[in-house]
């Protein structure tokens, strides 16, 4: 074998895949198919937090899986939210929240849900119930033990999205 056909094969063995073989994003086991859509993490709606004491007063991957988990809970059996989510694909709704929200705190972690406004187009929400999932994830952050500031500190990554999500 010719020194330079060897060394483009190993280049070619040991490299890390590039992103576009990695799986489709749509494709998770145990998830509905959506139509195809641009994978970016600018799709998530705010910068990364430079500096990881939000991330870790959730308690880091961990922590924020149980959060985001808990307010699915609380969302779907809301009696002023239960409606929404009702023909929601929960499995991929907690899998992307969880990214969503580990990616914005700076955490290991990147986005590869939709963008707020594709993600939510024709919901038909309103503020009330824009505040009402706020609520619910100040009572999951509380439930926690996450310290308010740290919890202020995500909601005010979050609250901007707001004219993206609300329709009414
Ligand atoms: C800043 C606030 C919010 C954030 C960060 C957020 C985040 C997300 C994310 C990441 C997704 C999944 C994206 C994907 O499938 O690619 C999603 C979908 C969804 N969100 Fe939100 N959301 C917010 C507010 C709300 C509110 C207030 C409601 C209802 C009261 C809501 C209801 C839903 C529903 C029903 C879906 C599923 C849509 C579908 O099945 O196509 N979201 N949201």
């Amino acid at each position: 074998m010719r020194p330079i056909f060897a060394l483009s094969l190993a280049a070619v063995l040991i490299l890390p895949l590039p992103a576009a073989a990695q799986p489709t994003p749509w494709a998770h086991p145990g998830e509905e198919a959506i139509d195809p859509y641009a994978v970016d993490d600018a799709n998530a709606g705010a910068a990364p937090m430079a500096e990881d004491a939000v991330f870790e007063a959730l308690g880091g991957v961990q922590g924020v899986s149980r959060i985001i988990d808990d307010l699915v809970d609380r969302s779907v059996r809301d009696p002023r939210l239960e409606e929404i989510f009702k023909p929601t694909d929960l499995a991929r709704l907690r899998r992307t929240l969880k990214e969503q929200v580990c990616f914005i705190l700076g955490g290991p972690c990147a986005y590869s849900g939709r963008d707020m406004a594709a993600a939510h187009k024709d919901l038909g929400i309103t503020t009330a119930e824009f505040n009402a999932l706020v609520e619910n994830l100040q009572g999951a952050m509380d439930d926690a033990g996450v310290p308010f500031r740290a919890q202020n500190r995500l909601l005010a990554r979050l609250a901007p999205m707001k004219g993206d999500v609300v329709e009414r």
